[in-house]
């Protein structure tokens, strides 16, 4: 099986032995306690799943910036995106040695992680900026991910935690959440040895599922393994619980039995474009996966990125050995009018614009909450059903 990134064995954050766990509960009554905001939450439930393997813990200033910089930490471990905790006010915790987290997306704030304290840093804001433009490159603070980041505080608290649960998600989401070490061993019992990972924060539609297909047919692998972003999105996206209806739809209708796994990630968003989908190639690998499917726009939003930005990053920022899972190469992909079927563009000879069902976020959107279905090229009658009785209670 591929291994893990950084390490021979995944080592999760997560405190599962009893005994220990409840020791940490009772020492967290006696901590100065640290509310967390959601980014920093997200990463705790990363860093506790396993997914951000071999991370110990939230990176200082200088790994933040190296990594912002050079896609590695100051020690040379190849990693894509920060991983930090940035406060606004740390009067609570001035002075001490191992603090509790609390999280801030579950009623009543519980504790769910212990932070050994390694520093308080201050972040000026010309060192902000400087990550802001390396990690989203742009500095547009209309862009979701620009404007979450900078308002989520100045001193940056470093330093190892471990972590005692993973927020809401189990109990939200218990058939689909799963963290990076219960997906490695479903896929070492289903005796998988080519597996695809598929990244989504959308239902699927026609060129999702035929993403799958083509990517499971030209590798010859064994199986799918969906994995959608369960965290928080921008406004507008559509809620966990709706496309996680509409992909095991999906699955159920359009894929052999036992060649897709439905699972799900606690992260929030970034669309940060291509450095999201270096990491998102980490935790794949982090979860088993050989493969992840990179297409056009792969977590972009707008137009801050270039149609395949978010592929060519492998060749230029991803130094040869850095990461062992490979990336499927899609190009736009679409139904052709002239073959009846779902093609990649440059694959298809002889066509123009016109010969494809092309349909915007934005229209799609529009007809759904008016009621009607895309038209089956573009999303299974199945699928559309669920989105529009969504659409119908929300509108
Ligand atoms: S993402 O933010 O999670 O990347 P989305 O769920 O829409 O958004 O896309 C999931 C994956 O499918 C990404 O790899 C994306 O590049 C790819 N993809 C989505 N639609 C298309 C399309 N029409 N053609 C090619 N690739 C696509």
């Amino acid at each position: 099986m591929i291994k893990p990134h950084g390490s021979d064995v995944l080592n999760p954050l997560l405190v599962e032995d009893p005994q220990l766990h409840q020791q940490l509960l009772t020492e967290a009554e006696t901590l100065p306690s640290l509310l967390l905001n959601s980014a920093a939450a997200a990463n705790a439930v990363m860093l506790g799943a396993g997914y951000f393997n071999p991370l110990t813990g939230y990176m200082n200033l200088a790994d933040a910036l190296s990594v912002a910089e050079n896609l590695h930490t100051v020690d040379g471990l190849f990693w894509p995106v920060p991983v930090v905790n940035l406060v606004e006010d740390v009067s609570a915790i001035a002075g001490a040695s191992r603090i509790a987290l609390r999280d801030p997306n579950t009623a009543g704030n519980p504790v769910m992680a212990i932070m050994t304290l390694s520093a308080i840093e201050t972040v000026s804001d010309a060192q902000i900026e400087t990550m802001t433009q390396q990690i989203f490159g742009t500095l547009d603070p209309q862009h979701p991910g620009v404007a979450t980041f900078g308002h989520l505080g100045r001193h940056l608290v470093s330093g190892d935690i471990q972590v005692l649960n993973l927020s809401y998600f189990q109990a939200d989401f218990p058939d689909t959440f799963r963290t990076a070490s219960e997906i490695r061993n479903e896929i070492a019992e289903r005796g998988w040895n080519k597996v695809v990972a598929f990244q989504t924060r959308n239902p699927m539609h026609r060129a999702h599922e035929e993403l799958c297909h083509m990517a499971m047919a030209r590798l010859g692998a064994d199986g799918v393994v969906v994995h959608m972003l369960l965290g928080k999105l921008k406004e507008g996206d559509i809620p966990a619980s709706v496309r996680d209806d509409c992909i095991r739809k999906m699955v159920e209708l359009y894929f052999p039995e036992n060649t897709v796994m439905v699972t799900g990630y606690g992260f929030d968003m970034l669309y940060a474009g291509p450095r999201e989908a270096v990491l998102h190639a980490v935790f794949r690998q982090n979860m088993g996966a050989t493969h992840l499917i990179v297409g056009r726009d792969h977590a972009g939003v707008g137009d801050y990125y270039g149609a395949f930005d978010a592929q060519t990053i492998f060749d230029e920022k991803v130094p040869a050995g850095a990461l062992e899972i490979e990336i499927f190469r899609a190009d736009h992909t679409a139904f052709s009018k002239k073959l009846g079927r779902v093609v990649m563009m440059n694959e298809a000879e002889d066509h123009s614009k016109d010969d494809f069902v092309l349909l915007s976020g934005t229209k799609v959107r529009q007809m759904l909450g008016d009621g009607i279905a895309p038209p089956p090229e573009f999303s299974r009658p199945e699928v559309a059903k669920i989105l529009m009785d969504y659409y119908q209670l929300e509108g």
